[in-house]
């Protein structure tokens, strides 16, 4: 379903990155080239060796990699990129895209990407607490992402990292990668 598709992971920093390693590794047997931009914070909960061995392609964590490494890499990227995908997407990564805001690779990228998720091809799965997933500014930010085309997975109710149970939880790897799916036959079409 996913041949020869380039697929954009981008992680953030929460308990659910874990979980980020599974969807790469599903978007791998479907077939996908997969690579992945982890934040810095995404790097304290998961190593991007995880992602290197799972999609056997380096990970970019800053934007000040060696320029022969490839072109200016946010902008690369996004011509690379056939989906965008974000997983676990932080309230932080969903504040940046709503405001435009470009302070490390993830974020820049992103706004760099703004005509993929105008075509319906960026994903956004969100993760956190449901204090923060309920607080009206994220709810607007939330509101303000979809107007300008990323679809959401999730996020999903169930028992959260913080021992609460509730909204929030990130939308296990299966549920996204039927997403992706579904782009991708559109794309296809
Ligand atoms: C243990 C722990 C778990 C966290 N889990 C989440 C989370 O699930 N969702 C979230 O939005 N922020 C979470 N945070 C806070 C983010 O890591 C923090 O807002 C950070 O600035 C996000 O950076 P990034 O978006 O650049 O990755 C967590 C922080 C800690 C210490």
């Amino acid at each position: 379903m996913l041949d020869n598709k380039n697929i954009l992971l981008g992680v953030t920093g929460g308990i659910a990155a874990y979980k980020a390693v599974d969807l790469a590794s599903k978007l791998k047997s479907a077939g996908a080239n997969i690579k992945t931009v982890m934040t810095q914070n995404a790097c304290r909960f998961v190593g991007p060796l995880s992602f290197e061995a799972v999609t056997g392609s380096s990970v970019f964590t800053t934007m000040w990699t060696p320029p022969e490494e490839y072109r200016i890499g946010h902008v690369a990227l996004s011509d690379w990129a056939n989906i965008v995908v974000v997983a676990p997407a932080s309230a932080n990564i969903i504040a940046k895209i709503a405001n435009g805001i470009c302070d490390d690779f993830l974020s820049t990228f992103l706004c760099a990407s703004w005509s993929l998720a105008a075509q319906g091809k960026a994903i956004i799965a969100p993760a956190m607490n449901i204090k923060m997933w309920e607080n009206p500014v994220v709810q607007r930010n939330i509101e303000t992402i979809k107007k300008t085309g990323f679809q959401l997975a999730g996020p999903s109710q169930g028992r959260l990292a913080c021992g609460t149970t509730g909204i929030g939880r990130m939308s296990e790897p299966k549920e996204i990668l039927e997403v992706i799916e579904t782009i991708a036959s559109d794309i296809a079409k």
